[in-house]
């Protein structure tokens, strides 16, 4: 059979994943238009989730006092996660620009609720986490949408989750995921930034693929493929 996505189609799609960056800088005043962030909420809504139990919600912080209270808990958390490591590395980590939640057009909290439902769903009963694996997974549509839209995306994790149900009245048995900051941008860089900052380097694709059991990197069973992840085919 025919794929149905014309090459076109397959060009777009991985570029989408091959040009998404995490963006904390960079963005400009320019406005989300609201029909493209609608298409972006819809794309994160069609994602996969464990049992169909669509456990998420998207809070949406136009918010400037919202805003400033969730950065001053990134501030906090940032040098309380400082003093885990020393010198020089602690400078270097000070040193990077890690948030973009004020100078964004908007912030997104994506929830996971695990009442929705509930108590049983398929699938969910043996590994709890798969509630949040779909969540995640809506992340990421949101996340290659709003880069096929052209818009910014930047994940925020340094941050209290107690600070931030307090902020947005999220409920006890809530749990907040990701804290996204989405904006138009002055250009998707080419690399992650902490590649850029030499903070760590992207593995080889050869090295995180093993062949039917843990530790395997290479089987006569595997050969055709295994030298063509070898030949590190890089799409980007
Ligand atoms: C769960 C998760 C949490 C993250 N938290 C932060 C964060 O707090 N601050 C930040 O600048 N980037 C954060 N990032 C972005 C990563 O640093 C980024 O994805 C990685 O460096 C690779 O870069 P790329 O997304 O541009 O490919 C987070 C990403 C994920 C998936």
């Amino acid at each position: 059979m025919n794929g149905d996505f014309s090459p076109e189609e397959k060009d777009g799609f991985y570029k989408a994943v091959f040009s998404r960056r995490d963006v904390r800088s960079h963005f400009t005043s320019e406005p989300i238009d609201e029909k493209a962030l609608s298409r972006i909420l819809n794309a994160a809504h069609h994602a996969p989730s464990v049992g169909f139990s669509q456990p998420w919600n998207f809070i949406l912080i136009k918010d400037k006092q919202s805003r400033r209270k969730v950065k001053d808990s990134f501030d906090k958390e940032r040098i309380r996660s400082s003093n885990l490591i020393e010198d020089p590395k602690r400078s270097k980590y000070l040193s990077l620009r890690l948030e973009g939640i004020l100078d964004s057009a908007l912030n997104v909290c994506v929830t996971y609720d695990p009442s929705k439902f509930g108590p049983f769903v398929i699938g969910r009963s043996s590994i709890p986490e798969t509630g949040i694996y779909s969540v995640c997974c809506a992340i990421q549509n949101l996340w290659l949408a709003a880069r096929a839209e052209d818009i910014g995306v930047g994940w925020v994790s340094i941050l209290s989750n107690d600070d931030l149900k307090k902020i947005l009245d999220i409920p006890e048995h809530v749990i907040p995921v990701a804290y996204l900051c989405l904006g138009h941008v002055t250009a998707f860089a080419e690399k992650p930034d902490l590649e850029k900052a030499g903070w760590l380097d992207r593995l080889a694709l050869k090295d995180v693929v093993y062949y039917e059991r843990w530790n395997n990197a290479s089987d006569p069973n595997w050969q055709q493929i295994h030298e063509m992840i070898i030949s590190n085919l890089d799409y980007a």
